[in-house]
């Protein structure tokens, strides 16, 4: 069987329904689970597949993968009761849908209550975990405090019937935060269940909810769980000249504002999400995939004995759920969120008229980028191709307008089918297979409909962007390398940087090395002393990106930011051999996390926590 491209309509994720029952409150509630459903990913004809979705708890028509779009306004805050629902009609609990492998630092259930003190010292390997799946959600790019911020040790465990005994339910933060907290919230945090706050004092902006249980986050984004979470309001927004929605003609209201969460996926033949594991001795033989994915996915340059492989690459995009989808657009102004929410693969983003055009392809119309991660940038910037690391986002309008109805666009992809290096396709590295990882979406044109009212986006000028952090008081030098575990295994690590210049590796279970002090506008330089580049991730704070600089600077060669980094940002590539400067102020105090978001990497040890610590402390 094979996959067409651009048969599926493409779905924008409705909006998260709140509880009901509180229409005179100042607060939102949400009761959100996570559960297991079959959907039609791959194209009608071809087999459901078994996803794992977020959805309004109490009614399963809202379960879907991605979840529905949680539409949040500044300064109203929400709070999200989290389900962890994989369980099945009985009560007893699922089994993951995707190999878990138990030697690393990860969530460990059946290892007990551990904290981050301890790694599993196995003495022989065990094969893929079967137990029940720990969950905790994070939402990437909130100011959230501590107890809600989804750390990656505040897991728990489904409230199944059959959980064995001697198994932990929650993590050791889970418990931390549920005793500190729940009075806070008037909530008790309830078995299979943890109930977060987000405050929402912080720019409009494109955020996403996703899982982030510890050395698990990989497979469980990758069976479905992430959302986008859309922040409107303030100062910091500009709603009425962009396209958004045309109110009801005909009683159903149009969007121009449409989310695209694009993922690469590999399936089998039976619909079912592939993984792919290590060379470990219980690596299953090469299951044959659904066309036109029919070779091996996961590079395997790192030696690992384990299941883990250090990236995965998948051969079919994904887009809101569906492979190749077609999105029907007027020829108007439209205004996209794209996130890129791929485990491994670092997107080149272009619009061409022909989705097999010679690489690199001419663009057949710029994408001009608003905005980033946590909010609009200075001014718009007119791209002839858009560079997105997994994790980051970008706002962005197209104008199709005067294109007759009947053309095709195409979005298609030219970032690399392997690790991102830096540099351009053509140039540096092959571009991604135009046949298959090369496309992405297509846009088909049809009639206009609504008139369209929002400003072209060369005539918007100045946007709202949000202030920049002040003066800095501390600078940290920070790394990305990588060590040898004591099993000889590779691994991707964060750091600190010695005096002669070196990494000095800290894994995830190390004492808490960046402390920053409540208020504190700090600095932080990211040498990246591996071969490829790591999208690094903050928690909690949003950073501007002050430039990059070769190592061995002699002369000046430093960089700034590029065009599209220059509004704030949570997320940012680090290349190879470079100096990447952020600066951030820290605001709220607690226990935080920062990490690469190459999602191999993170459940691997290049996650490191991080502490705001309070005046007195
Ligand atoms: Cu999007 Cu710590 O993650
Ligand atoms: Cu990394």
């Amino acid at each position: 069987s094979r996959i067409t491209k651009y048969v599926t309509p493409l779905v924008v994720p409705a909006v998260m329904p709140t509880d009901p029952g509180y229409p005179d409150s100042e607060i939102d509630y949400y009761t959100i689970g996570a559960r297991q459903f079959q959907q039609q990913v791959l194209p009608r004809g071809l087999p459901r597949t078994t996803v794992w979705c977020y959805g309004a708890e109490g009614q399963s028509n809202t379960f879907s993968y991605p979840g529905r779009t949680i539409e949040a306004r500044v300064d109203r805050p929400i709070q999200v009761t989290w389900v962890n629902g994989l369980v099945d009609r009985r009560g007893n609990f699922l089994p993951h849908l995707l190999p878990v492998d138990q030697t690393l630092h990860w969530a460990n259930p059946p290892g007990g209550e551990q904290g981050r003190d301890s790694r599993p010292q196995f003495t022989t390997k065990p094969g893929p975990y079967t137990g029940p799946v720990p969950l905790v959600t994070h939402l990437h790019g909130a100011r959230a405090g501590e107890e809600s911020d989804g750390h990656a040790e505040a897991w728990y465990l489904p409230d199944a019937h059959d959980i064995p005994d001697g198994y932990a339910r929650v993590g050791s933060y889970y418990e931390e935060f549920a005793e500190q907290y729940a009075d806070e919230f008037g909530v008790r945090w309830t078995p299979g269940t943890a109930s977060f706050f987000y405050d929402n004092d912080q720019p409009a902006s494109t955020l996403w909810y996703h899982d982030h249980a510890l050395g698990m986050t990989r497979v469980n984004i990758y069976a479905g769980l992430a959302g986008f979470y859309l922040l409107r309001g303030g100062a910091h927004d500009l709603a009425d000249a962009l396209p958004g929605s045309a109110p009801g003609e005909g009683g159903q209201g149009r969007s121009y504002e449409i989310p695209l969460l694009i993922q690469d996926r590999t399936f089998n033949v039976d619909g079912s999400l592939r993984y792919p594991t290590g060379p470990s001795p219980h690596t299953e033989g090469e299951h044959s995939t659904v066309e036109p994915a029919t070779s091996g996915t996961g590079t395997r340059e790192v030696i690992s004995t384990s299941l883990w492989i250090p990236h995965y690459f998948g051969r079919v995009m994904v887009v809101n759920g569906n492979t190749w989808p077609n999105l029907d657009v007027e020829p108007r102004r439209y205004r996209f969120r794209l996130l890129n929410g791929c485990n491994s693969r670092t997107l080149i983003l272009k619009l061409a008229d022909n989705p097999l055009a010679t690489r690199p392809a001419n663009p057949a119309l710029p994408l001009w980028q608003i905005g980033g991660d946590g909010g609009f940038l200075p001014t718009p910037v007119k791209l002839r191709q858009l560079l997105l690391g997994p994790a980051e986002r970008a706002d962005v309008v197209v104008d199709f307008t005067g294109l007759a109805p009947g053309t095709n666009l195409y979005l298609i992809n030219e970032g690399p089918d392997t690790v991102f290096r830096g540099g351009l396709p053509g140039k540096d590295f092959p571009p991604a297979d135009p046949n298959v990882s090369g496309q992405v979406l297509r846009f088909h044109v049809v009639d206009l409909v609504s008139e369209d009212t929002s400003v072209p986006p060369d005539k918007l000028g100045h946007l709202p962007t949000p202030p920049r952090p002040g003066e800095a008081t501390v600078v940290r030098r920070l790394s990305l390398s990588e060590t040898r575990l004591p099993d000889g295994s590779k691994v991707p690590v964060l750091g600190g940087v010695g005096q002669a210049g070196e990494p000095v590796p800290m894994h995830w279970h190390h004492p808490v090395s960046e402390n920053p002090r409540v208020g504190d506008t700090e600095i932080w330089e990211l040498h990246n002393y591996t071969d490829h580049a790591h999208p690094i991730h903050l928690h909690q704070v949003s950073f501007e990106v002050l430039g990059r600089k070769p190592f061995f600077d002699e002369g000046d060669h430093t960089r700034p930011p590029e065009v599209w980094e220059t509004g704030p940002k949570d997320t940012v590539i680090a290349y190879t051999q470079e100096i990447t400067r952020i600066k951030a102020t820290f605001d709220r105090p607690g226990l935080f996390t920062w990490h690469c978001h190459l999602l191999e990497h993170e459940d691997n040890e290049m996650m490191r926590p991080y502490q705001v610590v309070g005046q007195d402390e």
